[in-house]
């Protein structure tokens, strides 16, 4: 691990986990997408050891949720720039996602939202410009909406929070949607959230000062709070194909028990 990475600790160290998985993505022999910064950036800061333990402890099946779940929301960002005049998109809690780099390149404006360490290690390997901007703050501190583009509308804006609020407390994730709806309302925000069933598996999170504490039993709890649902896909039935073929059967059946199928959702809403 590099000195760059020193002052990542609790939630902003997770970030080290899907950098890791875009990147081993690319050593696969037909990667669901193509990601040389990923493998770029990972050589520069090194890899964290003593996160290899939650890294490796479901052998493949971390790297490639990482893969599914990237490729999904890459999709699903693909979409609104090709269907929208002015597209802006704002990834939450972006970390060191390169996804602007993959599809962005036909964005009107693209935003990169994260707290301050996390935005100064960007800065070392990323370069801001008009188009693609760094944002440090905390997504509770509202005032990041200001910086969002004011010359566009609300529909244009496709907001993807990937890996983050699953670390907020619950009602500062009702605060946060409350207040991105009356500021933006009709934009898209694509979620992931998980259920129940990561409660275990989440002690390894919490073992590194990064505990999951917001959970949904199912969609509706997103409803509840007022978004309208588009689209919705468990992690378990996207992109099957890209699974070892003795794991997608069990994969598919486990997928039929809400328990097990609500896990882990990417959930298209509309603010
Ligand atoms: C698991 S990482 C996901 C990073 C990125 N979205 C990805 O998938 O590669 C979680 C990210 O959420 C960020 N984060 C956590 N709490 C935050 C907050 N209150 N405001 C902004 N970002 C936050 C962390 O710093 C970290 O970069």
């Amino acid at each position: 691990m590099s000195q760059l990475t020193a002052n990542l600790t609790g939630v902003p160290r997770t970030l080290m986990l899907p950098l890791r998985g875009r990147a081993d993505e690319q050593s696969y022999s037909r990667p669901l997408f193509q990601d040389p910064l990923a493998v770029e950036w990972l050589k520069v800061l090194g890899w964290d050891e003593e996160l290899e333990a939650l890294y490796s402890k479901l052998g493949k099946a971390a790297s490639i949720t990482v893969a599914t779940r990237t490729y999904h929301h890459d999709q699903i960002t693909s979409r609104h720039l090709a269907s929208h005049s002015r597209p802006v998109v704002v990834e939450l809690g972006a970390g060191l996602s390169s996804r602007f780099h993959r599809v962005g390149q036909n964005a009107y404006r693209w935003f990169e939202l994260d707290l301050p360490v996390v935005t100064e290690l960007r800065r070392q390997l990323d370069t801001p410009t008009e188009q693609h901007q760094f944002i440090s703050a905390s997504v509770m501190d509202f005032s990041w909406m200001d910086a969002i583009a004011n010359d566009v509308e609300p529909e244009n804006i496709l907001f993807i929070a990937e890996g983050l609020l699953m670390y907020l407390e619950p009602n500062e994730v009702k605060q946060l949607i409350n207040a991105m709806r009356s500021r933006f309302p009709g934009a898209t925000l694509d979620v992931e959230v998980l259920g129940n069933y990561m409660r275990k598996p989440g002690k390894g999170f919490s073992k590194i000062g990064a505990p999951f504490k917001w959970f949904v039993n199912n969609e509706g709890d997103l409803t509840a709070m007022g978004l309208k649902v588009i689209n919705s896909g468990s992690i378990s039935e996207l992109y099957l194909e890209r699974w070892p073929w003795q794991w997608r059967l069990p994969w598919a059946l486990l997928g039929q028990f809400p328990y097990f199928r609500n896990s882990y959702l990417i959930v298209e809403t509309k603010l």
